[in-house]
């Protein structure tokens, strides 16, 4: 595995590829991988002839600067685990200076899919995300690219972009990855004390408990409402938690065809988000 730092000699390789008729697949990451990012690797079988694993901590999606500063990063151990699967042909790590070189001005903004949920949250956050996100497709020339359903908002805006923008890139959703205990997997996961971790098991408790409620037919308002108050008795500061539709990501009072309960909740300084299919 080659790790590459410039978008120069990245454009060198992506077209030796194109001239030679291979196809490439992407997964974009942060870093301070784990085996839902492997999951996203994987889910590129058979999709592309070469495998771009982007990383990159993306200062422009994060509004809070501690956020940022604290975002865990191991450059060595990600090029490890990747180099082992045996199945990344790059990783391409570049630095801001080479993703915004001075003067850089764009922001790309996706309406109507980021004002709520993590957006209402965490204002900016989608802009820098569908900024960062469009400029790797187009450096790596992706055929195809994998994205989790673990930030399904993400998702939904990143299929929205892609089909607005006509960006040529296929993009496959990867289900969440979820530790025994039914955490899902996240690299925020490894901020939180040993107590916290074991509080956060009640993250998916609660959500498939709200779930199995909505499914037989309790009024939706009061599952939530009784889902909310479930958490805060378990030392969550709850964000959001919603029903919603899978695809406009609009409130819906009850379980129509595709639904999704969405959450963010924190545990001290670390905020954690999940969302299980309800519909
Ligand atoms: O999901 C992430 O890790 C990031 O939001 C992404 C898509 C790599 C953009 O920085």
């Amino acid at each position: 595995m080659r790790i590459i730092r410039s978008r120069t000699e990245l454009a060198t390789l992506v077209a030796q590829w194109r001239n030679a008729g291979q196809t490439i697949g992407v997964v974009p990451t942060m870093g301070s991988l784990h085996n839902g990012h492997l999951a996203l690797v994987n889910a590129l079988d058979g999709q592309a002839t070469r495998r771009i694993v982007t990383l990159f901590v993306n200062p422009i999606q994060f509004n809070n600067a501690d956020d940022f500063a604290l975002y865990p990063r191991g450059l060595e151990a990600d090029a490890t685990l990747l180099d082992n699967t045996g199945k990344v042909d790059v990783l391409y790590a570049p630095d801001a200076a080479e993703m915004y070189p001075q003067g850089f001005a764009t922001r790309i903004m996706v309406a109507g899919l980021d004002g709520m949920l993590c957006g209402a949250d965490r204002p900016g956050h989608f802009d820098g995300v569908a900024t960062v996100v469009t400029k790797l497709l187009l450096q790596t020339g992706a055929d195809v690219a994998a994205f989790g359903e673990k930030d399904y908002q993400q998702l939904c805006l990143i299929r929205r972009l892609v089909q607005d923008l006509d960006l040529p890139v296929r993009i496959t959703p990867v289900p969440t990855v979820r530790e025994a205990d039914g955490l899902a997997l996240s690299s925020r996961n490894r901020r939180l004390t040993p107590q916290q971790r074991q509080q956060a098991t009640y993250l998916p408790e609660a959500l498939k408990t709200c779930m199995a409620d909505i499914q037989h037919g309790k009024p939706v308002s009061a599952c939530l409402h009784a889902c909310r108050e479930n958490l805060k008795t378990h030392g969550f500061d709850v964000h959001y938690l919603d029903l919603r539709t899978g695809d406009t990501l609009r409130e819906t009072p009850v379980p129509v065809a595709g639904a999704r309960l969405f959450v963010a909740a924190s545990l001290g300084d670390i905020r954690l988000i999940d969302n299980m299919a309800v519909a």
